[in-house]
């Protein structure tokens, strides 16, 4: 390794080098955006030196072939990857602490390590934490490697003397470079050990999973820095008590993205959920005022969801706005289309919109559902249970289409619901069996109903 050389800092904004660190970036004015990283190598710019000089050639799009990929034998987890894992891709998987995130990676690693040679990195937790935890969830000796170290120097070497197909790495804030002086888990280490990680995946077309926790402020010194690095970025949602963890694909090179996979945490780790539409429907015995199920669609797979909603006259002066699982301003433009063209004015109520089961809308067919929904608990009358609701609403007051709306009313059907409001432009030309499908065009005729 390198002799260790005196630290160097870096301006975030204009890239400026230094060697001292300072609040203030002298070039360009930024405040404290001063990064430690890696001294510039002399007699050459620094960067990717694995390979030989790269030549042009003719794009041809006949010739290439499908990323090889993969199956890690875990049907959600493929599913949000794209289809399995791709050959000398880079996986981050981020998420809170205890959510789940070695419990899925050793459960994946020991179903690929007969077929593929497997390596997972543990700098969190020991040989015997990790061999603890895959007596729990009840995995037999294998040929998976086990390997406790934090110097991603030391591991990359290790690493190249194994020469495995697929590595985990529990976690990148754990790691620490000797090229560097500041503390693991800043961010200038935790970026430079990715990039050598990263660099290691992509020269010897090894897969590696990168774990990330999530910091309490939501993002910061760790993932969030990284998305731009890796190849897929996976992100686990769920609520604290429910026992469900969807983990959704926010960034994919070689897949969907907003694709969600669901598992349920159990006793033995995490179980696959392959028919999730369910779960998330909570049911009432009698039908509540302000509940309406939605038909989402996240990724590539439709999705009955519940949303509730709640109207409470307000005592304050500002009465509040409080979204769970959606858009806040969504909700606040929504209730301003229902006054301007609905006349339902609620400036002076409070408005609480919950999606149910910890589930994140992204898509703006949850628009009629929600207005339906908060309407319901206005009017405090309950809507009919066999009915969902899907489409956005627009400025206009005019209910638009959404993709897929065939799939959706399709999803709605084999669940059992038999009234179904959408946009008149998503209606089918034959609705099928037994079903009343109730179309709409304008915001008035929803609010009708
Ligand atoms: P873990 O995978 O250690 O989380 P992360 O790596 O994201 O920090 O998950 C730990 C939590 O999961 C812990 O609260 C215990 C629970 N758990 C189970 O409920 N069942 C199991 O079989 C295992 C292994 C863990
Ligand atoms: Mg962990």
């Amino acid at each position: 390794m390198a002799a260790v050389s005196k630290p160097q800092y870096q301006c975030r904004e204009c890239g400026a080098r230094f060697p001292k660190w300072a609040g203030r970036c002298t070039e360009c004015g930024a405040w404290n955006a001063l990064d430690e990283v890696a001294p510039a190598p002399k007699g050459r710019a620094g960067g990717y030196a694995g390979e030989a000089r790269a030549v042009p050639r003719p794009l041809d799009p006949e010739a290439v072939e499908a990323e090889p990929r993969w199956s890690t034998a875990i049907g959600e987890l493929d599913r949000v990857l794209g289809g399995g894992l791709v050959q000398g891709s880079v996986v981050l998987i981020g998420g809170d602490p205890g959510i789940g995130k070695s419990t899925l990676l050793l459960q994946t690693l020991s179903a690929m390590q007969g077929r593929l040679r497997c390596l997972y990195v543990s700098g969190e937790e020991s040989p015997r934490q990790v061999g603890l935890r895959a007596r729990r969830l009840g995995l037999s000796a294998g040929d998976l490697q086990l390997l406790p170290e934090t110097g991603v120097e030391r591991i990359l070497d290790t690493g190249a003397g194994l020469s495995p197909q697929v590595m985990v790495v529990d976690s990148i804030q754990t790691l620490y470079s000797e090229q560097l002086q500041s503390a693991p888990g800043s961010v200038a280490q935790v970026r430079e050990s990715a990039a050598q990680v990263v660099r290691f995946a992509k020269q010897r077309g090894v897969s590696v999973f990168l774990v990330g926790h999530v910091t309490k402020e939501g993002a910061l010194a760790g993932p969030r820095v990284l998305e731009h690095m890796v190849d897929t970025v996976l992100y686990f949602e769920g609520e604290p008590g429910s026992p469900y963890r969807l983990i959704r694909a926010i960034k994919n090179r070689f897949g969907a993205v907003n694709e969600l996979g669901v598992f349920a945490m159990t006793e033995e780790g995490l179980r696959e959920v392959r028919n999730p539409s369910a779960i998330f429907l909570s049911r009432h015995g009698e039908p509540a005022p302000g509940s309406v199920i939605l038909v989402t669609r996240e990724g590539t797979r439709p999705l009955l969801v519940e949303v509730q909603a709640l109207v409470d006259e307000s005592p304050l002066a500002n009465p509040r706005r409080v979204t769970l699982g959606l858009e806040q301003n969504r909700l606040a433009m929504l209730l301003a289309v229902m006054h301007r063209h609905g006349g339902v004015a609620m400036y002076d109520q409070d408005v609480y919109v919950n999606v149910v089961g910890g589930v994140r809308i992204t898509e703006t067919a949850a628009d009629l559902p929600v207005l339906l929904a908060v309407l319901s608990s206005f009017r405090d009358r309950p809507l009919p249970p066999d009915l969902a609701a899907f489409g956005e609403v627009g400025l206009a007051g005019e209910i638009r289409p959404v993709p897929s709306g065939r799939e959706r009313l399709r999803e709605a059907v084999k669940h059992g619901f038999r009234r179904v409001v959408l946009p008149k432009a998503n209606a089918p030309r034959r609705p099928p069996e037994g079903v009343e499908v109730i179309t709409v065009e304008r915001l008035g005729e929803a609010l009708e109903l």
